[in-house]
């Protein structure tokens, strides 16, 4: 497994990152924690040492499994844990962007209990938030750096004018956007910011919430909460269209590398950057397994035009992923 370091303060991580959305249940059909458990804890094994969480993931569910998994399993020198901050909840599960300077002072406390750790090594900045002044989420963001219970800074979700707004208060180690093969709305901005400055890239929702696992059908149904109830991609006919690509992608994958679909999704996120990581969210150690078919061989100018071309004539109708975005407070 490919490593690259984060902020050249000895922080190397795998390039596929572990994502856990779904380990916290909210918004994917509830969640298995025993099962959650051995998923985080087959990690490792497997070379995946990036582990990607979040306090709204289950309102502090997630980063709770988390943190028994690692420290069950003694895990934490072998991990870097990457959480965020900066959206916030009520009883009734709503959620809006909190990225003030107490909000973020007090979830990094809460994740740090959590998590069960003395540092986080990534915080990141879930959401931009309007009615905060940049400038003081960057200074609480820097203070907590200061203070050594973070050790890189991230911000998500964010346009390249507000990344450079935070930046000029403190520097950013790390991107965290939406970006996946159907999902490429950072192709002509976000991308060419963070290959300027060299700023690590954690591409979220690499399968496309399990579209590009070619496990994905029709008839598939989602329990609960489950955001694909309501995502405009898994609804009919565009579904149809994803599903074609899919097929598609999957021929192409086996005739020219031996390969399957989800191995060729996560190869071209990989090599759209050099220092790009994909965020796999899984919740069964099985589903990490086709890990390995990923290092080990690349696809060229050529093979990315072609997948291009694949994914257009048959998604003509696309959808990008705004629709998970939180609101603002009023
Ligand atoms: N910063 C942000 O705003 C933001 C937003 C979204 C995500 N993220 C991060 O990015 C991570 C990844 O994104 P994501 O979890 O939303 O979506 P994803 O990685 O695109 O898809 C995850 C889903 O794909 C399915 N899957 C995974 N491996 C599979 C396999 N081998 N075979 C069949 N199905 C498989 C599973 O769904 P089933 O188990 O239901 O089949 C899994 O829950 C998140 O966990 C989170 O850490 C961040």
């Amino acid at each position: 497994m490919d490593t690259i370091d984060i902020n050249g303060q000895g922080l190397h991580a795998s390039r596929i990152g572990l994502g856990t959305w779904a380990i916290g249940g909210w918004k994917w059909g509830g969640t298995d924690e025993a099962e959650s458990i051995r998923t985080i804890q087959s990690a490792p094994d497997k070379g995946v040492t990036l582990i990607d969480t979040a306090p709204v993931y289950g309102f502090g569910r997630s980063e709770e499994i988390v943190g028994k998994a690692i420290k069950q399993g003694g895990l934490r020198d072998q991990v870097v844990l990457a959480t965020k901050c900066a959206l916030e909840w009520d009883d009734k599960g709503g959620v809006v962007r909190n990225a003030s300077r107490k909000r973020l002072l007090k979830e990094a406390d809460d994740s740090l209990r959590r998590l069960q750790t003395d540092v986080i090594d990534v915080l990141q900045v879930h959401w931009p938030d309007p009615t905060v002044d940049m400038h003081e989420t960057a200074e609480a963001m820097d203070e907590l750096k200061q203070s050594g219970k973070i050790r890189s800074i991230g911000v998500s979700n964010f346009s390249p004018e507000q990344m450079d707004q935070f930046s000029a208060v403190v520097a950013i180690d790390v991107a965290q956007n939406p970006y996946n093969l159907f999902e490429r709305e950072i192709d002509d901005d976000l991308l060419p910011w963070v290959r300027k400055h060299d700023t690590r890239l954690l591409g979220y929702g690499a399968l496309c919430r399990g579209l590009l696992s070619g496990r994905m059908h029709a008839g598939r149904e989602f329990k609960g909460d489950d955001l694909r109830n309501s995502d405009p991609k898994f609804q009919q006919p565009r579904l149809g269209q994803y599903l074609s690509a899919v097929e598609a992608l999957e021929q192409f994958a086996h005739q020219y590398y031996d390969k399957h679909v989800l191995d060729l999704a996560i190869r071209w996120l990989l090599d759209q950057y050099d220092y790009s990581f994909a965020l796999w969210g899984a919740r069964t150690p099985d589903q990490l397994d086709a890990v390995t078919n990923v290092p080990g061989w690349h696809l060229d100018s050529d093979a990315r035009t072609e997948i291009e071309k694949i994914v257009n004539a048959h998604v003509t109708d696309p959808v990008g992923p705004e629709f998970m975005a939180p609101p603002a407070r009023d």
